[in-house]
């Protein structure tokens, strides 16, 4: 728990009490965590010595001796994983923060200026809509708009992107005093007239719709724009930034734009009631073609640098496009850590879970970010390191630009840009630093801001943070303050876990593996909490051999398991399998996931790189009804195929075999073998019907079937003319 300190004086201040508290499980909980831990391990151990003594002798039996060696190697590894994990998970923290507390302890004058940015990359992935939506949402947090500065980088450079920026910049003045009169939440816009049909309390149906009116004629607007691609001669908003799109103008090569959209430090910049706005820049970095531009970090490195001129706020967050606030308190929540006198001084960043709101309730993807978000980022909070994302996280900007943590030094919150009141002048400065060349020769992306040149950039990045000294938080309130869409298709879901599993692993395998760059510098825990992660993509090989090989050795009668009656360690090893399997996949049922899990890592797919946002209508719908999107030829779907059609061959012939030659009493040395394999294949029931039941889009396409049969045929034929 949270020290008390109440009454301490430091530096002139009197120290109040705690600004948030930890909190561990209770003991009863954790202790049987521990004894169930401990028996499986024992478990494990178990089935490690059978299989090791009990070796098939080499020469005639030469197949059977090499698949049992693999599978001694399968059981291994997920035995090594399944320590790893455990160790992890042995001490998880969760925080709770005191917003009244905070209130009391500050004053808002005393409060830090908040920088936020947003990044969009494209501007057809990324509808301007959602941009904006995004953008206004985080506009209207319940904080001192002076102190408040949002910044959007467009890293396609699209006019309408800033066209839409422009409108919903005109569309805050009367949407930010709507959320702040009647409280309304959430505050992206399209969120909430999306979820809400009747008026907020205090508010009149006049007042409402006025309001609900506003918001469609800018999104018509908008929508028009961007289907036509052309900017009206007379914008409604009135902006001198338009000019610079000339026709040379392209999206991979186009001079910088900083355009201060709204300056709070303006007189007109106030909405309808005349209270001030919060500051708001578009930024579009200097592109062109063949210099590196170093996508997201080198947006973010931007950012940070434009940032630095125009407001220089102590606290960064940083969120996506495609997600918006969900909590207008989430700045408070989050200053709650960082201005704690106690506890807060070495805390570098407080990063917020990713939560998805299309996520269906019978989540048929198994989504491993569930368990992740409630159980494994609080273990690794625990180890004293959340790790940085990418999204939905606050950071200290003094971390950010690679300070180096000591007790000495001491934030001066309350620090402001020391700026010249000219916003020409201020753009002109903001556009010199983010031109192609400016980071030339520079520690920018090395040791200075977003981590350049390695795999996951923002994962990397917090590591090194947590290297030089200073602590990261794990925030996961029950009322979640960011939410994103999360892809419908299986398509999508695969290849945005192949982007993680491999980042993950190449980080592991890399120079910044959490070993090498955090010896002696974060605790080993933490080291091996990343490496949970940075191992999980070699689960694929074990698990692909786990169910192929024992269902091919079950066609050929080949035993691998110990027979049904003389062992109750296999009752064990099926639990442990089953919960190792529920950790490695980072679900705690693991559904028909393994094959998905190999096929992710396995297959390696160049066209099906951007993950789509906007998803068709039926597939949606299909999604709801909790039915799987195939769709299109993947070579990870003709993995999957192949596994649960060769499951299903061995499990149909292998049964008939055994019955047909031996009789019933054949099936007792194989037993677990063919439990295993019925087991795989109702995992795989939603394989089968999409390849022979739906007629459907999102059905298995026939090509991926015949490719599929070409790998399972020949194994059949084989096994049978044997
Ligand atoms: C988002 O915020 C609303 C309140 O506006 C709340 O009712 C809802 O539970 C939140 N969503 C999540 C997923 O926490």
């Amino acid at each position: 728990m949270a020290g008390s300190g109440g009454g301490v004086v430091s530096g002139g201040r009197q120290r109040g009490p705690p600004l948030f508290a930890t909190e561990k499980p209770g003991r009863m909980a954790m202790a049987a965590y521990r004894v169930s831990a401990a028996t499986v391990f024992a478990g494990v151990l178990l089935i490690w010595l059978y299989r090791a003594t009990h070796l098939p002798p080499g020469g005639g039996d030469g197949v059977r001796r090499w698949a049992w060696l693999g599978m001694l190697a399968a059981e291994l590894w997920f035995g090594f994983y399944w320590v790893l994990t455990l160790s992890v998970r042995w001490c998880p923290v969760y925080r709770r923060t005191f917003k009244d507390r905070l209130a009391q302890s500050y004053s808002e004058d005393e409060l830090p200026s908040v920088d936020i940015f947003v990044c969009t990359a494209d501007p057809t992935a990324e509808p301007p809509m959602l941009v904006i939506s995004t953008v206004l949402s985080v506009m209207a947090y319940d904080y001192l708009p002076e102190k408040l500065n949002i910044y959007l980088s467009d890293d396609a450079g699209s006019v309408l992107t800033f066209y839409a920026l422009c409108e919903a910049s005109e569309f805050a003045k009367h949407w930010i005093p709507f959320c702040k009169k009647y409280k309304v939440e959430p505050r992206s816009p399209a969120a909430y007239f999306a979820k809400v049909a009747s008026p907020p309390d205090g508010c009149g149906p006049k007042e409402w719709f006025t309001m609900k009116e506003l918001y469609k004629d800018m999104t018509d607007r908008v929508n028009s724009v961007v289907n036509s691609g052309r900017i009206p001669e007379v914008p409604r908003c009135h902006s001198k930034g338009f000019s610079q799109w000339n026709e040379n103008f392209t999206s991979s090569d186009h001079p910088s734009i900083v355009q201060i959209l709204i300056d709070s430090n303006k007189q007109k910049a106030v909405d309808i009631d005349g209270n001030a706005l919060p500051t708001l820049v578009y930024m579009a970095r200097e592109k062109k073609p063949q210099k590196q531009h170093h996508f997201k970090a080198g947006s973010l490195n931007a950012l940070i640098r434009v940032s630095s001129v125009i407001s220089n706020s102590p606290i960064i967050m940083n969120v996506d496009c495609d997600m918006y606030s969900n909590n207008s308190e989430s700045i408070r929540d989050a200053l709650c850590f960082f201005l704690d006198e106690e506890q807060g001084q070495d805390i570098g960043f407080v990063q917020y879970p990713q939560n998805f709101e299309n996520a269906v309730h019978n989540d048929i993807y198994g989504h491993p970010i569930n368990v992740v978000n409630e159980l494994d980022h609080p273990c690794l909070d625990g180890w004293g390191g959340m790790c940085y994302y990418g999204t939905g996280c606050f950071h200290r900007r003094e971390a950010l630009c690679g300070r180096i943590y000591s007790q000495e030094y001491k934030e001066d919150w309350t620090r402001v840009a020391g700026r010249t009141e000219d916003a020409n002048e201020l753009e002109e400065m903001g556009r010199s630093l983010v031109t192609c060349t400016y980071e030339h020769n520079t520690i920018w992306g090395i040791e200075k801001g977003v981590r350049y040149g390695c795999p996951l950039e923002d994962v990397t990045t917090g590591l090194q943070i947590q290297c030089r000294g200073w602590r990261s938080v794990y925030y996961n309130p029950k009322r979640k303050g960011f939410l994103g869409m999360t892809p419908t298709s299986l398509g999508q879901i695969l290849v945005l876990y192949k982007r993680w599993t491999e980042g993950f692993l190449q980080i592991s395998l890399s120079r910044y593996s959490p070993f090498l760059l955090g010896h002696g510098k974060i605790k080993l825990g933490l080291q091996m909490g990343y490496s949970v992660c940075g191992l999980w993509a070699v689960n694929s090989f074990p698990t692909l051999y786990y169910v192929t090989i024992p269902s091919l050795c079950f066609l050929n009668g080949i035993s691998l398991f110990p027979e049904s009656h003389c062992n109750v360690v296999t009752v064990q090893w099926s639990g442990g399998m089953h919960r190792g399997c529920g950790s490695l996949e980072g679900s705690p049922h693991t559904s028909w996931q393994p094959s998905t899990h190999s096929a992710e890592y396995w297959a390696s797919e160049s066209g099906f790189n951007l993950t789509v946002k906007v998803t068709d209508l039926q597939a949606l719908e299909r999604y709801k009804k909790g039915m799987m999107e195939f769709g299109s030829f993947s070579a990870m779907f003709v993995i999957l195929t192949t596994v649960a059609l060769l499951n299903l061959a061995c499990m149909v012939l292998g049964i008939s075999r055994v019955l047909l030659q031996e009789g019933p009493g054949g099936l007792e040395t194989l037993f677990l073998q063919a439990v295993l394999c019925v087991l795989i294949v109702v995992i795989n029931s939603p394989v089968y019907e999409a390849l022979f039941l739906r007629r459907d889009k999102g059905s298995l396409p026939a090509s991926v079937a015949r490719v599929s049969i070409c790998f399972v045929l020949p194994l059949c034929i084989l096994s049978i003319c044997k």
